[in-house]
C-alpha cells in the first residue's frame, strides 16, 4: 500500500514546495522553471494581490496657509485622503542582469478626499468643508527586486521601487467659487507627490513582507510520520531573459530523528525548453531516494485479507488457480502478504519510468486459529509507470512488463515453474497491481491549487528525468 503512496508522493511534494518562485539548482534534485508566460502569470497575479490587499490606501494629510486673491490668507487642509481604486491596463515583467523588473505605465487612480478651509473676513469666522474626488492619471511604476539564494533560503537582495503620476484631474463638490483654483495651485503638486511617494513605500513594504515570507519557508516538508523532504533551495535563482529557474534539494529523506542520509550522485539534467508557464524538473535521484527512504523505514509492505468486495479472502476463491492449496486447506481464510525486499530502482529514461522490484509474496492461511504459512515466491517484477495529473491531483498509475517468479519455500509439494508464473501473474495483475494502481490513481491535491487552477499539463520523460510542464490560471 505504502508502495504506491511512494510515487504519488513523490509528485505530491515535488509540486508542494513554494510555487511561483524560481532558482537555480547546482546541487539540486528538483528544479523549478516559471517561463515567459508563467512569469507574465505572476505578475498580473502580484499587481492584482497588491492592489486587493492594498486598496483603500490612506495618504498624509496636507494643510497649508493659502493666499487667495481678494480674500486674503486662507487655512485649507485635505484630509482623509484615500486611493480607493487603480485600474491598470499595461504591464510588463522583464529578467535579466538586474533581478526582475515589474513595471506598470499609464495606470491610473481614484483618489478621494475631504477640503475644509477657515480664514477670518472682517468679524466673521468664515469656515467650510466639503468631499472632492481626484483623477490620477499616467502612473508609472517601476519596482526591481534581486532575487539570490542564502543559507538554504530565497532572500530579495535588493529592492527599488518608483512611480511618477504625470497629472491629475481635481474635481470638487460645492465650495466657494474660488476654491478649485485655491486647491489645484497649492495642493496639485503636494498631492502627486504625496501619491508618488505612499505608492512606492507601500510597494516596497509589500516587498519586505514578500522576503519575510520567501525566508521563512520551510527547508523541509513532512510527507507523514516518517518521511520528508528536503526543500533546501541550492543556489541562487539563475534568470535569462525570459525565465526565471531556481533549484532545490528534492531528495526524500527520514522525517525527525536525523535519520539516514540519502546521498545521490548528481546527474547533469538537461532542461527542454518550457512551452507551458512552470516546468518543474525531477530528477531520478528523488524517485530513488523515495523508494529508498520508504523501504527503510519499512512502508513497502502490502497485506491483502479480503477480496474486491470486501468479503474474507478464501482458499475456494482460488480453487482454480491453486488446487493444491485448496485440496490442503479447502474453504479457510487466506493472507497474501506482499514485501519489497530491497529499495525498487527507478530508471528514468525518454520512453518513460521504469522500475524493478523485488518482491516476495508469502501466501498464508488461517489454520484452527493460526496463521501458517504455506509457500513463499520471490518475484522480480520490471514495471512501468506513467504520471498524470487529473484535476488538480497529480496521479499516476504502474503497468507490469515483465517479470521472473522462483518458489523459495512450499508446503504444496513442486509445482511447475510455468504453474508459478501463472499464480504469481494472477496475484500480481488480480491483486497487487490494482491495489497499488487504486491509490495512485485517487492522485494528491496540488498545492499550487491556491487560488489557481491547473490546465494543460504535459509530462515529458527526458534522461535521468520527469518534467512536468503546466500552465496555471486563476480561480
Ligand atoms: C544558516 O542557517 C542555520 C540553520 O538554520 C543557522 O544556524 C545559521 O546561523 C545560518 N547562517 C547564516 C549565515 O544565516
Ligand atoms: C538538505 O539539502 C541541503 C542542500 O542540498 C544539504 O546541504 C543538506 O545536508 C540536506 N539535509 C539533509 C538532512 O539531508
Ligand atoms: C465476494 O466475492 C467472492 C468471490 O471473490 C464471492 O464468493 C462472494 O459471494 C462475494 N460476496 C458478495 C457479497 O458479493
Ligand atoms: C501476513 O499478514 C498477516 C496480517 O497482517 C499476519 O497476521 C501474518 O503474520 C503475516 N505473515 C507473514 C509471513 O508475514
Ligand atoms: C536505465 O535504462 C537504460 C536503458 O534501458 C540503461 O541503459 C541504463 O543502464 C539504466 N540505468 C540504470 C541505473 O539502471
Ligand atoms: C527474467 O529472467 C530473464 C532471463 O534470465 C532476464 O532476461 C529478464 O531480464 C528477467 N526479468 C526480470 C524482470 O528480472
Amino acid at each position: 500500500m505504502i508502495l504506491t503512496k511512494v510515487i504519488t508522493s513523490l509528485a505530491l511534494f515535488v509540486l508542494s514546495i513554494s510555487p511561483s518562485l524560481a532558482q537555480a539548482k547546482d546541487g539540486g534534485h528538483v528544479s523549478l522553471l516559471v517561463s515567459e508566460t508563467g512569469l507574465d502569470l505572476a505578475k498580473d497575479f502580484l499587481i492584482h494581490k497588491v492592489i486587493s490587499t492594498t486598496l483603500p490606501l490612506q495618504l498624509p494629510e496636507i494643510e497649508k496657509k493659502v493666499k487667495i486673491p481678494l480674500i486674503g490668507k486662507v487655512q485649507m487642509g485635505l484630509t482623509n485622503i484615500k486611493i480607493y481604486a487603480v485600474d491598470v491596463r499595461s504591464s510588463r515583467v522583464e529578467t535579466g542582469g538586474d533581478g526582475i523588473v515589474l513595471s506598470v505605465s499609464g495606470a491610473t487612480a481614484d483618489v478621494s478626499m475631504d477640503w475644509s478651509y477657515a480664514y477670518k473676513a472682517s468679524f466673521f469666522h468664515i469656515a467650510d468643508h466639503g468631499v472632492a474626488s481626484v483623477k490620477v492619471k499616467g502612473m508609472d511604476l517601476r519596482t526591481t527586486v534581486s532575487l539570490v539564494g542564502e543559507n538554504g533560503s530565497l532572500k530579495i537582495a535588493s529592492r527599488h521601487s518608483d512611480c511618477k503620476v504625470k497629472s491629475i484631474g481635481i474635481h470638487i463638490n460645492g465650495g466657494a467659487s474660488w476654491l478649485y483654483q485655491g486647491v489645484v495651485d497649492a495642493f496639485e503638486k503636494k498631492i502627486i507627490t504625496t501619491v508618488e511617494e505612499t505608492v512606492s513605500n507601500k510597494i516596497l513594504e509589500k516587498m519586505k513582507k514578500l522576503d519575510a515570507k520567501l525566508q521563512s519557508l520551510p527547508k523541509e516538508g513532512k510527507i507523514d510520520d516518517n518521511v520528508a523532504v528536503n526543500l533546501t533551495f541550492t543556489g541562487s535563482p539563475v534568470l535569462d531573459d525570459s525565465s526565471v529557474e531556481v533549484g532545490i534539494n528534492g531528495l526524500f529523506m527520514a522525517n525527525g530523528d536525523g535519520g539516514k542520509k540519502v546521498s545521490g550522485s548528481i546527474s547533469p539534467f538537461l532542461t527542454p525548453r518550457v512551452k507551458r508557464m512552470v516546468g518543474i524538473s525531477i530528477e531520478e535521484e528523488v524517485f530513488n531516494s523515495a523508494t529508498l527512504v520508504y523501504f527503510i523505514a519499512k512502508r513497502m509492505h502490502v497485506d491483502i485479507q479480503e477480496t474486491k468486495n470486501g468479503s474474507a479472502l478464501s482458499t475456494s476463491d482460488w480453487k482454480l488457480i491453486l488446487p493444491e492449496l485448496y485440496k490442503q486447506y479447502p474453504n479457510v481464510r487466506m493472507m497474501l502478504n506482499m514485501t519489497v525486499t530491497s529499495p525498487p530502482a527507478v530508471n528514468i529514461t525518454k520512453n518513460g519510468i521504469d522500475a524493478i522490484i523485488d518482491l516476495e509474496i508469502s501466501i498464508d492461511v488461517q489454520n484452527s486459529g493460526a496463521v501458517l504459512s504455506v509457500a513463499r515466491i520471490s518475484v522480480v517484477l520490471d514495471v512501468g509507470g506513467t504520471a498524470e495529473i487529473a484535476a488538480n491531483n497529480l496521479a499516476g498509475s504502474l503497468r507490469l512488463k515483465g517479470f521472473n517468479a522462483t518458489m523459495t519455500w512450499s508446503k504444496l509439494g513442486d509445482l511447475q515453474a510455468n504453474y508459478i508464473q501463472d499464480v504469481v501473474s494472477t496475484i500480481l495483475e488480480s491483486l497487487f497491481l490494482p491495489y497499488v494502481n487504486t491509490r495512485l490513481m485517487r492522485g494528491f491535491p496540488l498545492p499550487f491549487t491556491h487560488g489557481f487552477k491547473i490546465k494543460n499539463t504535459e509530462i515529458v520523460y527526458v534522461e535521468n528525468g520527469v518534467m512536468v510542464c503546466s500552465d496555471v490560471a486563476f480561480g
